[in-house]
């Protein structure tokens, strides 16, 4: 059954789909590696995932969970340093076919670090530049703090900017949830 109570796992019948034929995944938020240990997973064994986060701290976190749960998939991801918007930049990749975007804070780690709508939106569009057609595009955003609020509102106004001739963009939340739960924002492009 689908799930319909929580943006993160109903965006994973999203990726099981796009993931029958991504061959390059882009997780552009890694934090604790629970995105980028599902994403190789289920991806085909010659897809490669980049996993991107600004904090040591989750790199190192999401390497113990993937030597742990699927060290045969070690070879299948690069681990990298750095803010997502310059990190995209000049990663030597054509073609993206799936990326994903879980913003906010890491867990468990300084909650000051967060995700922020200015470099958050020049990732996704540096991204989206290389988006391959048909590829897919998700962003989970948590409304629930002042910061999140903030940053959802900017990235829905960026992405219900976007061209719809290039990319069918949309949006998925439970409705009648207590505490703001998180937004799903869908894009994929057409040509
Ligand atoms: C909600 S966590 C991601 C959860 C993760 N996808 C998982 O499955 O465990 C958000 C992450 O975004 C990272 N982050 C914040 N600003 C960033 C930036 N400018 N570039 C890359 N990562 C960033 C944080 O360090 C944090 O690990």
């Amino acid at each position: 059954m689908i799930p319909l109570h929580h943006s993160v796992e109903f965006q994973h019948h999203l990726w099981l789909d796009a993931l029958v034929t991504a061959r390059t995944i882009v997780d552009i938020t890694c934090g604790n590696g629970h995105d980028t240990v599902y994403l190789l997973s289920h991806c085909h064994k010659n897809s490669h995932v980049y996993a991107i986060d600004i904090q040591e701290v989750a790199l190192t976190r999401t390497k113990e969970k993937l030597l742990k749960e699927i060290p045969q998939a070690m070879k299948q991801v690069d681990l990298i340093l750095g803010s997502h918007d310059s990190v995209l930049e000049t990663l030597p990749v054509s073609t993206i076919d799936l990326m994903v975007a879980n913003l906010g804070y890491l867990p468990n780690a300084d909650h000051q670090i967060m995700t922020q709508s200015t470099s958050t939106i020049k990732a996704l569009s540096k991204g989206l530049e290389k988006l391959s057609v048909n590829g897919l595009c998700t962003i989970v955003a948590y409304p629930g703090t002042e910061a999140g609020r903030k940053e959802a509102e900017d990235l829905e106004e960026y992405i219900a900017s976007m061209n719809q001739k290039e990319f069918h963009c949309s949006t998925w939340r439970p409705l009648n949830q207590a505490n703001q739960p998180p937004i799903l924002y869908i894009i994929r492009r057409r040509k």
